[in-house]
Parts: C-alpha cells; structure tokens; sequence
C-alpha cells in the first residue's frame, strides 16, 4: 500500500491550530479550556468529522475520533497527543501527534486501507501542568493513576475547581466514567517531537522510544513576615521570597548533586506575595519539577530537596509547607509496538535510533493500561516550550509516513 501524505494540508492545519493563541505569532499560548483551546478542540472537532471519524468526549474532555475497523469486537489500535500548550510555546509540542495522527488516518484511508481493528485517535486535555500543576490530567484519569475523587479537588490558580471549570466548558458527564479498563486497546502509538538535540545532532530522522524517564512535582509554599522595605530592618527580617530562593538553588543543587546527566530539576514558578516593590515578601509560591530515568535517584533528589526545606525554615524563621503534586514511575516502551515501529522504518526505508524520552508525554500513562510505544522526529536545535519550536515539513512527513504503516501493521 501506498502511503502518501498530503503534507501542505498537514502544514495549513498546524498553522490554523497554532492561531488559536493566547500570544502573538510565533508564540502560543493555550492554556487548557481557556477559550482559545475551547475554540481549537472546535476546530479539531470539524476536521474529524469531515473524515467520518465517530466522535466521542468524555468528561474530563479527553476526545475520540474513531475510524471503525471491519471487526469492531477487537480492541482498538489508538494514537494522538494534546494540543495544550505552555505559556509562550511554540507549535509543534502535541499537535504534530494530533494532526499528524489525522493525516496518517487520511493517508490510509486514501491508499485503500481498510483496518481490521478500529483505529482511534485521541487528543488528551491537559498535558501542560499550566492550569492544575498536574501534568498529563487526561489520560492520568484514563489510566486510573489519579481517581475522580483526587481529580475533584484541583483547583486552578483562580481557586476554580476542575468541575466548575468542565461545568462551564459544557462538560457534564461524570468523572467516574472517564477511566478505561486494561486491555481496552490493542496498542498505543504517539507521534511527537523529540524535545531534545539527539536526533538532528545525529542526522537520524525517528527515535524509537524505549522508555520515558519518571517526572515528579512538588509545590512549596513559604509563609514568612511581610513588612514595610524601608522600616524593617535586616536583622528583623524573615523574607519568604529569600527562603524561596535558598530553595531554588538547593533544587539545582539536587540534580547536580547525583554527578548524572540523567538527572534535572527545575524552579519554573515563583510567585511572590503581595508583591510590591516596597513590601517585604511574606508569602512564595514555588514548583519545581524533578525527573530522572532512574526512579531511586528521581527519589533521592526530592528526599535532598525535602531537607533543604528543613535547613531554610530553620536558618530563617519561615514556615515551608511541602505538597507532593505527582511522583510517577517511569514507563518502558512495549516490544510490540517498539518492534512494529522499527518494521515500518525499515519498510520505508526510514533510519531509526532507539532513545529515552526525557520529556513526559500521555504515552507514560496509556502505557498503564495498552502496550504502548512513541516515535520522535527531530525539532531544530533541539529546541521546545519556547516560541522558537521548529520541525521541518519533511521530518513530520516522514514521522507520519511512519505512524500511518505502524498503525496499519498493528490494526491488520
Ligand atoms: C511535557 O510537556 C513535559 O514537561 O515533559
Ligand atoms: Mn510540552
Ligand atoms: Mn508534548
């Protein structure tokens, strides 16, 4: 079977998505069920049903658009990604999955393919921690990682809850539905940009990912004394924002700490309160993100980071209050898609690497319940989450042609 991409299509559509913005050109800024995403999962809805895919949302928003196979008793092969994207992002992070998984759907169904199984693509709501804190909150949910009940008492940075947020999205269904049984798909395939250097360094045009490195996220809040800048002076002082900062750097400490280079932390929020330039800070807001591939180091460096906290309240009279936002296991990538992908490169004669996933991705968690597997493309200078994101038109051609033979292969 021939598998053609219509590629300037594919452009034109990632291009569209990527104005439905909170930022200018060439950032994006799209925050989940603000209402530029509201607009965008319009739109997605639009071209899926254009294509006849069988449309379903459950209520936590995830979306499925089924292509149903001749036999629809087996389970299905499923594949998409998230089109949430960070503050100031760029286009590519998730959206590639998303449209190139509906072009790859396009594809086969333009060389005549008929599947056996049905083939599902997904977009998962909120991916991006930006809202919640909580990264991958679809199919965290999908997977039964986190229960309706926990995902009941997320709010966002307005003090709005999750279902008061769904409520207004027009998302009325019940929390409890949204998880799906192990086994419910055959397999689980994500198409994404690699976010790292690797591939381009390289001069390889796929990665096969054989395992996605574990994240965690704390949250720490530190109340000290507010006061007047001028009034109070140094000695009397008890600044939660330089608390904070004594924190910050014991979290980059962390990571250096373990001599890996596997191992990274990151300081990404910090907000000050009230924050007047004349006030002394009374109150920050921290969260920091820790992963490694190795789950026991992962673990050493937010136990180093947890005493760092002790030794800051003590040396300046503040009060740390540390929330553990997620600490997930790491994923390993199923021989049978990591098999079937590598079958396909060689049949299109693609070169392919295997390589770890430092980023995490929805695939962490459809790993849970399906055989899962992601393929990476290149992105420029291994750049991602800033405006300069960039995959050139042959490299998505080229991770389509890939997605389309190996859901083919898993779907015949
Ligand atoms: C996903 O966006 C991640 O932060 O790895
Ligand atoms: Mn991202
Ligand atoms: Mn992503």
């Amino acid at each position: 079977m021939q598998i053609t991409v219509d590629l300037s299509r594919l452009l034109s559509e990632l291009e569209t998505l990527a104005s439905f913005s909170d930022a200018p050109a060439p950032a994006v800024t799209r925050v989940v069920f603000s209402s530029q995403d509201l607009a965008a999962r319009t739109y997605l809805r639009k071209l899926f049903s254009e294509v006849a895919l069988e449309l379903r949302t459950d209520a936590v928003g995830n979306t499925f658009a089924r292509w149903t196979g001749s036999d629809p008793s087996l389970a299905p092969v499923a594949t998409g990604s998230h089109t949430d994207a960070v503050p100031h992002a760029g286009r590519y992070d998730g959206t590639v999955g998303v449209l190139g998984g509906l072009e790859a759907i396009r594809a086969l169904r333009r060389g005549g393919f008929r599947p056996r199984r049905s083939i599902e693509l997904l977009v998962f709501t909120s991916e991006e921690p930006t809202r919640f804190g909580i990264g991958c909150l679809g199919s965290r949910m999908l997977s039964g990682t986190l229960s309706p009940e926990d995902a009941r008492l997320l709010k966002d940075g307005e003090g709005k809850n999750l279902e008061e947020i769904l409520r207004q999205a027009a998302l009325n269904g019940s929390l409890e539905n949204v998880r799906l049984a192990k086994g419910y798909y055959h397999a689980f395939v994500e198409l994404h940009i690699e976010q790292g250097p690797l591939l381009e360094c390289k001069g390889i045009p796929v990665g096969i990912v054989t395992a996605i490195a574990a994240p965690a996220a704390l949250r720490v809040t530190i109340e000290g004394a507010g006061g007047h800048a001028g009034a109070v002076l140094m000695p009397d002082r008890r600044d939660a924002f330089l608390a904070a900062a004594e924190i910050a750097l014991a979290v980059e400490s962390a990571a250096k700490a373990t001599r890996s280079a596997d191992s990274v932390a990151t300081t990404g929020v910090c907000n000050v309160f009230p924050g007047a330039v004349n006030s002394i800070p009374s109150r920050a807001v921290l969260e920091i993100d820790v992963r490694d591939i190795d789950l026991a180091r992962r673990d050493g460096m937010l136990g180093a980071i947890r005493s760092a906290c002790q030794t800051v309240t003590a040396k300046r009279q503040v009060r740390v209050q540390i929330d553990l936002i997620n600490a997930d296991a790491p994923a390993q990538a199923s021989p049978l898609v990591t098999e079937a992908l590598t079958q396909s490169c060689r049949a299109l004669g693609i070169e392919s690497m295997p390589m770890v996933s430092r980023a995490y991705h929805d695939s962490l968690f459809l790993s849970r319940i399906a055989p899962t597997g992601m393929l990476f493309i290149p992105c420029r200078n291994g750049v991602s989450h800033r405006p300069d994101e960039y995959a050139a038109p042959e490299d998505i051609k080229r991770g389509v042609q890939v997605l389309a033979s190996v859901l083919a292969q898993l779907a015949q």
